[in-house]
């Protein structure tokens, strides 16, 4: 009788089985994982997506081989048409390759103590085979699966290419299902509190959010387009109008921008709205569901009231508008003492000073850094827009030497100004470095690193020097997790190229009610359009280890102020009413004030899962240049569709 899945069941799964399973007939079904042939033993490792289970099949101990159909054509397997073999059969084990599916009946006994796996939850056991059923065969896999570090993994464009493969790794398993745990999560979240799950469409007219839409043609309608959602920001507010109230979807948003390791084309959003709320009744289920979800999903705790900072906090201190808090060297204004030095690139005129400073209780001998280290820095500060990159290391000694540290009542005398090495020291002479140390906060065994410049060249070198340093010396604590609310957002950003201004959020975001009427004196009088650049938002992020996790305002509800932010945009009344007459019209039928955010589920499960690429919390992601490798999109389609669709490609280079 041809042994098939219709009369085997599994009775555990690979990761299950434990000391106490002892004695029981079990059977498993699962992957070749690994095997290992030690003569009258052959050792495989059974893998499925709960674990490894390690079998044994031994010589002369009545191991029963069958095959199903599947082995029909391996004649050495069959005697006449009896499919079953017993007895030597061990060797039929041999054939086992990797990635061969199998079905195994055996007895779990305890391992030997010396051959007890304790990296491995089914360690102490082992299931010794009495049949084996060969489910499947597999070619060999174009890269090894059991790998152990990320730096002996096979290229990424090949495992993208195989991604099937790639997935059956433990470790992209356990991120996929976290990923899944993680939704969850979020759905039990807002169920529970009242929130109301609605899809909506993904075939949308263009309402350009600020990245370029993705566009699908219109068979029916000839020369007309649909827009994929960038986000489902537009319909979101309509079911407030709608009388909702409170909304919630995990959406699929495509946006076609440039990428980076946490952006890809086509992502998910968390995306929620309430109705007749404020910002900090947002915030508050904003901390609700990250709190909820990470602590459901991954076992880690955020306080209840996450820590808030308005934008303008954020860019001084960290030069950034998503600090990672898990390390200092904030940065530190100078301007004002270094104004005050007789040294061009620190007094010039529209010119800010600023500095990080690198701690020597947290870096061990950075006074000491060398030359080369220095130089790297430099490069660093000099491709992000500084014109040079300034340096003090304060030696140990100077603790004693400088009786008064910080503050000497008197001059410290000459022979003792060694203890202070600075790139500015012929420059500027030694008591105004000293002076620079003072008000940069350093002390004994610190280095100062100074930027002076532009304001934009400043803030972005130093960001650049802090989180290189951060990543140099080992200074994040992985883990750690530090959250944080960033508020106050602008409202606009100046295109500096068009000169023109952009929403910094996006267009529907309400200003703040202390600006309003500066917004609105911005616009009505041309000569004060650049007060545009001060206006801040209701808008805020949620900020977890530098990941902008969720964006998110409080949105405009008034038809008349959403007519003056258009005009503040340069967008004359035909083209809004061209783009979202439906939207504006919508507006003038009782819309209440509303308010919501979303979250991107692949950078909440970056964190989660503890990596910095994307393409590893997603199960089928896409590669750094929007493709797909695994079914070669994008692709050509054939020409009866294009005739179809009225469209004709032009040949291209
Ligand atoms: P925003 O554009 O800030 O806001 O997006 C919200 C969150 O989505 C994630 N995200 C991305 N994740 C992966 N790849 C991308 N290309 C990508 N772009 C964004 C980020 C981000 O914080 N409609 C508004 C939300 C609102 O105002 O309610 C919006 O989409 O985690």
């Amino acid at each position: 009788m041809l042994d098939t899945l219709d009369n085997l069941e599994r009775t555990h799964t690979c990761g299950e089985l434990r000391g106490s399973h002892v004695g029981q007939q079990v059977i498993l079904m699962g992957w070749v994982a690994k095997k290992r042939d030690f003569g009258p033993l052959i050792f495989v490792d059974l893998r499925d997506r709960e674990g490894i289970t390690q079998i044994v099949f031994e010589l002369g101990s009545h191991t029963e081989i069958v095959h199903d159909s599947v082995m029909e054509d391996r004649e050495e397997v069959f005697e006449g048409d009896a499919l079953v073999f017993t007895g030597e059969v061990i060797d039929k084990a041999y054939c086992l390759k990797s990635e061969y599916v199998i079905a195994v009946e055996g007895t779990v006994v305890n391992r030997d103590t010396a051959a007890i796996n304790s990296s491995l939850p089914t360690g102490t056991i082992e299931v010794r085979a009495k049949k084996l059923l060969v489910l499947n065969e597999a070619k060999v896999p174009p890269f090894q699966l059991e790998v152990t570090g990320s730096s002996n993994l096979a290229d990424e464009s090949t495992r993208l290419k195989y991604r099937y493969l790639d997935l059956r790794r433990p470790e992209l398993q356990r991120n996929i299902r976290m990923r899944a745990k993680a939704v969850g999560a979020i759905r039990e979240y807002f169920d529970k509190r009242g929130f109301i799950e609605i899809e909506t469409p993904i075939l949308l007219k263009s309402t350009p959010e600020g990245a370029r839409d993705f566009v699908v043609p219109s068979r029916i309608h000839q020369g007309k387009f649909f827009a994929l959602p960038q986000s489902p920001q537009l319909l979101k507010q309509l079911t407030m109008i709608s009388g909702f109230d409170k909304y919630y979807q995990i959406a699929r948003c495509f946006r076609d921008e440039d990428l980076r390791a946490d952006r890809q084309p086509e992502f998910t959003q968390l995306d929620m709205e309430m109705s007749f709320v404020n910002r900090e009744q947002v915030y508050r289920e904003m901390e609700g569901m990250f709190n909820h979800v990470l602590r459901k999903a991954g076992d880690i705790e955020l306080p209840d009231e996450w820590p808030r900072m308005t934008h303008l906090q954020a860019m001084e201190l960290y030069g950034t508008d998503k600090p990672d808090l898990r390390f200092g060297m904030r940065h530190v204004d100078l301007t004002e003492v270094a104004g005050r030095i007789d040294f061009p690139p620190f007094a010039e005129r529209g010119h800010i000073v600023k500095c990080i400073v690198l701690k020597g209780s947290e870096i061990p001998g950075v006074h000491e850094l060398s030359r080369k280290s220095l130089d790297n820095l430099q490069e660093i500060a000099k491709r992000f827009g500084a014109g040079a990159l300034a340096n003090i290391r304060i030696g140990f000694e100077a603790a004693s030497v400088f009786d008064q540290w910080p503050d000497p009542k008197s001059d410290i005398p000459e022979e003792k100004h060694g203890v202070v090495k600075s790139s500015l020291m012929n420059a500027i002479g030694f008591a105004q470095v000293y002076r620079l140390i003072n008000a940069s906060g350093a002390g004994p065994g610190d280095v100062v690193l100074i930027v002076a410049g532009k304001k934009s060249a400043v803030t972005s070198s130093l960001r650049a020097l802090r989180n290189e340093v951060a990543r140099r010396e080992n200074l994040i604590d992985r883990s750690r997790y530090e959250c944080l609310i960033v508020t106050e957002f602008p409202m606009f950003e100046l295109d500096e190229e068009k000169g023109t201004y952009v929403a910094a959020h996006h267009p529907f975001t309400s200003p703040m009610d202390e600006d309003l009427e500066l917004f609105k004196q911005a616009i009505e009088n041309e000569a004060d359009h650049h007060l545009l650049g001060q206006v801040r938002a209701k808008a805020y992020d949620a900020v977890i280890n530098g990941y902008e996790c969720a964006g998110g305002s409080i949105r405009i509800h008034q038809k008349e102020i959403q007519d003056l932010n258009f005009k503040a945009l340069g967008m004359p009344r035909e083209v809004a009413r061209a783009r979202f007459g439906f939207f504006l019209d919508a507006l003038e039928y009782g819309t209440p004030p509303h308010g919501g955010f979303a979250a991107g589920i692949e950078r909440t499960c970056m964190i989660l899962c503890g990596t910095e690429n994307i393409r590893d919390v997603m199960a089928f992601p896409k590669t750094a240049s929007a493709q797909d490798l695994m079914m070669d999109a994008p692709g050509e389609v054939d020409t009866g569709q294009l005739e179809e669709l009225g469209i004709a490609v032009e040949a291209r280079e």
